[in-house]
C-alpha cells in the first residue's frame, strides 16, 4: 500500500467517524465540540496538512486534494447539521398546543340595548327613526313648544344654557336641550301629516347626581300626526308598548298631568311588579311606577310650525331610557350607567 493510499485510508474512517459525531450531535453546544475535535486547530486533519511540505513533490496535489476535500465535506456536514438544530429549537419555542391568548370581548352598552329594544318595538307600527340636535335653539326647546319666556313651567325644564353665540338669534339662545320634544318641531317645521317617528337622544339638566338624577340622560320621543289621530290611539299605541316590554299581563294607568306642549296630557303609568300594585319598597310605596309623560299635541305647537290646528290632530310621547332600563334590570343607582366601571358593566 502506497503511503497516499494508507492516507486515503485513514481520512476516510475519520470522515466516517466525524459523520458520525455530526449526526449524534442533539445540541448546538455538542455540535461545535465535535467541529472542534475533526476541524480544530489540534484535529488530525490540521496535522496533515500540516504534513504536506514533507510528502515528495509528486505526492504533494494528491495529498492536498484528499485533504482538502475532507475538510469541504466536513464543513458542508456540520452547516447543515447547524442549520437542523436552529431550525428545532426555533418551532420548540412555539408551542402550537398552548391556548390562544382570549381578546377582551366588547359588549352594548345598557342603555343602548334599551334604545335599540324600545326603538324596534315602534318600528313595525311605521314609526320613522329620527335624530335632533343636542345643542338646540330657544324657540325649538321652548317657544315652539308652547312655553313662552315668562311662563313659569319654563322653570320646571331647568336648562343648560351655552356661552356661545346663537346663530339665529331671533330664535333665541343656545341651549342643551333638556327634553326630545323640540325634534317634534324641527320634523312638523318641514314635513306634512302624516307622520309618525321615533326620537333617541341625550338630554340635559342641570341637576346634582344622586341615585335617580343625572345632568345627562337619554329620552325617546314619539310623535303621530294625521288628520284624525283620537286619544283612542294613543292609548292602543302606548299599551301595546308597554306589554311588548314589560310582558303581556302588565297594567297600565294613564294619570292626567299636565304639560303645555300636550292637552289633555297624562302620565303613563304601570302597576308594580314587585308588588303588583299593592305598594312596596322599589315602587316607593306607591304600588305604581311612572314610565312616560304623552298627551294630544296641543293646537299652538301646530301653528308654531305652519299647521291648521283643525286640520291636523296627533299625540305625542316621551319617555326616560335610563328609568326604564333601571325597571328592566331591577337597576337602583343611575350613576352606574356613566361610571364605566367594568364590573358593572359586564353583566349584561
Ligand atoms: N318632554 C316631556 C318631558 O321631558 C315629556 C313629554 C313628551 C310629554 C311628549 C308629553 C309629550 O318631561
Amino acid at each position: 500500500m502506497t503511503a497516499i493510499e494508507a492516507l486515503a485510508q485513514q481520512l476516510e474512517a475519520l470522515a466516517n467517524e466525524a459523520g458520525q459525531a455530526v449526526s449524534d450531535a442533539a445540541t448546538p453546544a455538542a455540535l461545535e465540540a465535535a467541529r472542534v475535535k475533526y476541524l480544530g486547530g489540534k484535529s488530525e486533519i490540521l496535522r496533515v496538512l500540516k504534513q504536506l511540505p514533507s510528502f515528495p513533490a509528486e505526492e504533494r496535489a494528491a495529498v492536498g486534494k484528499l485533504a482538502n476535500d475532507f475538510k469541504r465535506t466536513l464543513e458542508n456536514a456540520f452547516a447543515l447539521r447547524r442549520a437542523a438544530l436552529a431550525e428545532a429549537s426555533d418551532s420548540a419555542a412555539v408551542d402550537l398546543t398552548l391556548p390562544g391568548s382570549a381578546t377582551p370581548q366588547g359588549r352594548l352598552h345598557p342603555i343602548t340595548r334599551t334604545i335599540d329594544a324600545i326603538l324596534s318595538l315602534f318600528v313595525p307600527l311605521g314609526f320613522e327613526i329620527i335624530e335632533g340636535p343636542e345643542m338646540e335653539l330657544e324657540h325649538y326647546n321652548f317657544d315652539a313648544l308652547n312655553i313662552p319666556r315668562e311662563h313659569p313651567s319654563r322653570e320646571a325644564f331647568d336648562t343648560f344654557f351655552v356661552d356661545r353665540p346663537s346663530p339665529e338669534p331671533k330664535k333665541g339662545r343656545l341651549v342643551l336641550r333638556s327634553h326630545t320634544s323640540p325634534v317634534q318641531v324641527r320634523v312638523m317645521e318641514r314635513r306634512k301629516p302624516p307622520l309618525r317617528i321615533i326620537v333617541p337622544g341625550k338630554v340635559y339638566r342641570p341637576d346634582p347626581l344622586d341615585p335617580s338624577h343625572s345632568f345627562m340622560f337619554h329620552q325617546i320621543e314619539g310623535l303621530m300626526v294625521d288628520e284624525q289621530t283620537s286619544f283612542a290611539d294613543l292609548k292602543g299605541v302606548l299599551e301595546q308598548f308597554v306589554r311588548a316590554l314589560f310582558g303581556p299581563k302588565t297594567v297600565t294607568r294613564f294619570r292626567p298631568h299636565f304639560f303645555p306642549f300636550t292637552e289633555p296630557s297624562a302620565e303613563v303609568d304601570i302597576a308594580c311588579a314587585s308588588c303588583s300594585g299593592k305598594g312596596c319598597p322599589t315602587c316607593g310605596r306607591k304600588g305604581w311606577l311612572e314610565i312616560m309623560g304623552c298627551g294630544m299635541v296641543h293646537p299652538n305647537v301646530f301653528k308654531a310650525v305652519g299647521y291648521d290646528p283643525r286640520r291636523a290632530q296627533g299625540f305625542a310621547f316621551g319617555m326616560g331610557v335610563e328609568r326604564i332600563a333601571m325597571l328592566t334590570y331591577g337597576i337602583s343607582d343611575i350613576r352606574l350607567f356613566f361610571e364605566n366601571d367594568l364590573r358593572f358593566l359586564e353583566q349584561f
